[in-house]
């Protein structure tokens, strides 16, 4: 099998023949991808299998869109970097902004982890406070201040606090229950007045996924308030994909800083983060708190992005890819319950082998992990790829039509027979 030889090959060259640990998580070898096209990924041997990872969210609208691929290509005609400002970041600038935060401004980096640092960094200097306030379970990308109880990888290898992070620094970040405002009152009851900032994912997308109760973002949104701290939505995930508004939209509720990537990159490298003209005019080069980047604004990204955005509008895209997998939720309702739990919020959905409700990080870890992994490889062999960790999200996009979703939910059924 070429994807094993090539697997085998990559281990001399990778920590774990892989450069992202949730990709060498398919025992024995994971396999290797030759292609990919609307819900399809091609493996290196030839077989065609229906993608649930999605790039890990960014492909709301499929693998390679014609009217993202020809955008793209055009772009490549007039050069990919010029380290100078170019019109197409204005223009995706305007398009976010007018769903995210009207009037605000945005900074564009290239990648989740570098957004949330960035939105972190802001909110210290800001406020001039030191603390970091984030929920167990909660994943925010690899950078220090976030890989404290963190979410994700992090959580599937063991690690939610990683080796490398000093001590000192971990302790500026406090951990609070998720869906559970008393003890994020407790902590802001003893220390509030020198937390710079609480940053949450509005609904949890690395521990499976875990929907927020409305009540507990809105508690979030009043301790903010009352302790003069910032709330921040790390929106990577949910931005553009829960509604146009992201998350803020969908349960109204107005966060301080909003960090994003993902889907407004189209699949290319991207991450930003958005807030008020004054937050943001604290960052470098009108304010002191430093960010820049030889790739900010990348304009490849910059094009793809907008792009999908424009074809999101267009297309009803957010509403064509919760349908595929509401489809799914409700094709397997009557097994449901007896063996497992289906958390879903529009596109993002997962699957527990647990017949209580998952609520929070410790819910999620009570699940049956290794019933899930079973179900990952079974589907694997059927022609179906969902995430081979528990502990990310399956994901439609507005391209999972109907027969590959009725396919989907029977190999679930036949998988969930042999289990
Ligand atoms: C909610 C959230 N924030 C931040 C990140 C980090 O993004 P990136 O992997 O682009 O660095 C992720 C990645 O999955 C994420 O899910």
């Amino acid at each position: 099998m070429r994807s094993e030889e090539l697997f085998k090959e990559s281990l001399n060259y990778f920590p774990g023949g892989a450069n992202s640990p949730v990709r060498a998580g398919v025992k024995p070898y994971p396999f290797f991808t030759k292609s990919a096209y609307g819900p399809y990924i091609v493996t290196e041997e030839g077989k065609k299998l229906i993608d649930y990872v999605m790039g890990y969210g960014p492909l709301i609208l499929g693998h390679r869109p014609d009217y993202v691929l020809d955008r793209v290509k055009e772009q490549l005609d007039f050069g990919w970097l010029y380290g100078t400002p170019n019109e197409n970041e204005l223009m995706l600038a305007k398009k976010i902004i007018g769903y995210i935060k009207p009037g605000g401004m945005i900074r564009f980096v290239n990648s989740g982890t570098e957004a949330t640092m960035t939105a972190v960094r802001l909110a210290r200097g800001y406020t001039g406070r030191k603390l970091l306030l984030k929920f167990d379970g909660c994943y925010h990308g690899s950078h220090d201040s976030v890989l404290v109880r963190a979410g994700s990888a992090a959580t599937e290898y063991g690690t939610p606090n990683s080796n490398g992070v000093p001590e000192e620094l971990a302790k500026l970040t406090l951990i609070a229950k998720y869906n559970d405002i008393a003890s994020v009152e407790e902590i802001f009851r003893k220390a509030g007045d020198e937390i710079a900032g609480v940053i949450v994912e509005p609904v949890i997308g690395n521990m499976g996924v875990i929907k927020p109760e409305v009540e507990f973002l809105r508690g979030l949104r009043k301790l903010s308030n009352r302790y003069k701290s910032l709330l921040i939505f790390d929106e990577v995930i949910t931005g553009f994909r829960i509604s146009m508004q992201g998350a803020q939209g969908y349960y109204g509720i107005e966060a301080d800083i909003v960090t994003l990537g993902k889907i407004i990159g189209g699949g290319f490298p991207i991450g930003a983060v958005v807030s008020s003209k004054e937050i943001m005019e604290t960052l470098t080069p009108t304010g002191n708190v430093f960010n820049a980047g030889t790739f900010n604004a990348h304009p490849v990204s910059m094009v793809a992005g907008l792009a999908t955005l424009e074809e999101m509008e267009e297309e009803n895209s957010i509403a064509k890819a919760a349908k595929a997998a509401k489809s799914i939720e409700e094709g397997l309702a009557d097994i449901g319950r007896k063996r497992f739990t289906i958390n879903r919020v529009e596109s993002m959905m997962q699957i527990f082998f647990t017949t209580s409700d998952v609520r929070n990080a410790d819910d999620a870890r009570k699940a049956d992990k290794r019933k899930y992994s079973e179900l990952h490889k079974l589907l694997l062999t059927k022609g179906v790829f969902i995430p081979p960790s528990q502990f990310e999200t399956i994901f439609t996009s507005s391209v999972h039509y109907d027969d590959v979703i009725e396919y989907t939910i029977e190999k679930i059924k036949e998988s969930l027979a042999e289990l």
